[in-house]
């Protein structure tokens, strides 16, 4: 009896362990193949991003306390691309307020993502 016991618990642990290994090398493959910043889109990923994380404060229909700030349409999100508060803003840099605001931060991606599109030119593209 109490064999079995230890052989279920041994298998149960290997199991878990399994599961856990399998996923964290899913995360990395995930993380190299979903994250493409080598030509980044304003329309295609940039505005998605600002939707998701920044529009319910700094939409046209914002709900949020956004200070009046718009980052909705392309003039108005370049205005804060080239006073360079939206690549510090997003890293959290210091001196600069982390949004989204009262965080959490956004996924790496996302702000490498912003970051990228930035130093290829901020394009309307
Ligand atoms: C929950 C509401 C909320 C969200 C979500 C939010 N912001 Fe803000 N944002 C604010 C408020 C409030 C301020 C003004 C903060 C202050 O001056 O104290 C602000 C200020 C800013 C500023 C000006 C910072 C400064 O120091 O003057 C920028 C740029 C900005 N937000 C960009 C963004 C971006 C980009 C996102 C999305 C990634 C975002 N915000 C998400 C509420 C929000």
């Amino acid at each position: 009896m109490k064999k079995i016991i230890i052989t279920g618990m041994i298998i149960a642990s290997g199991m878990a362990l399994l599961f856990s290994c399998n996923k964290g090398s899913e995360d990395v493959l995930k993380a190299s193949t979903t994250c493409d910043t080598t030509a980044v889109s304003f329309s295609t990923q940039i505005v998605p991003i600002l939707q998701n994380n920044c529009y319910r404060c700094h939409g046209s229909g914002n709900t949020g306390s956004g200070a009046g700030i718009l980052l909705e349409g392309y003039s108005n999100v370049k205005t804060w691309v080239d006073n360079n508060y939206l690549v510090n803003v997003v890293k959290g840099s210091s001196g600069y307020i982390l949004m989204p605001f009262g965080g959490p931060k956004m996924s790496d991606c996302n702000v490498n993502t912003i970051a990228a599109w930035v130093n290829q030119g901020a394009k309307n593209n």
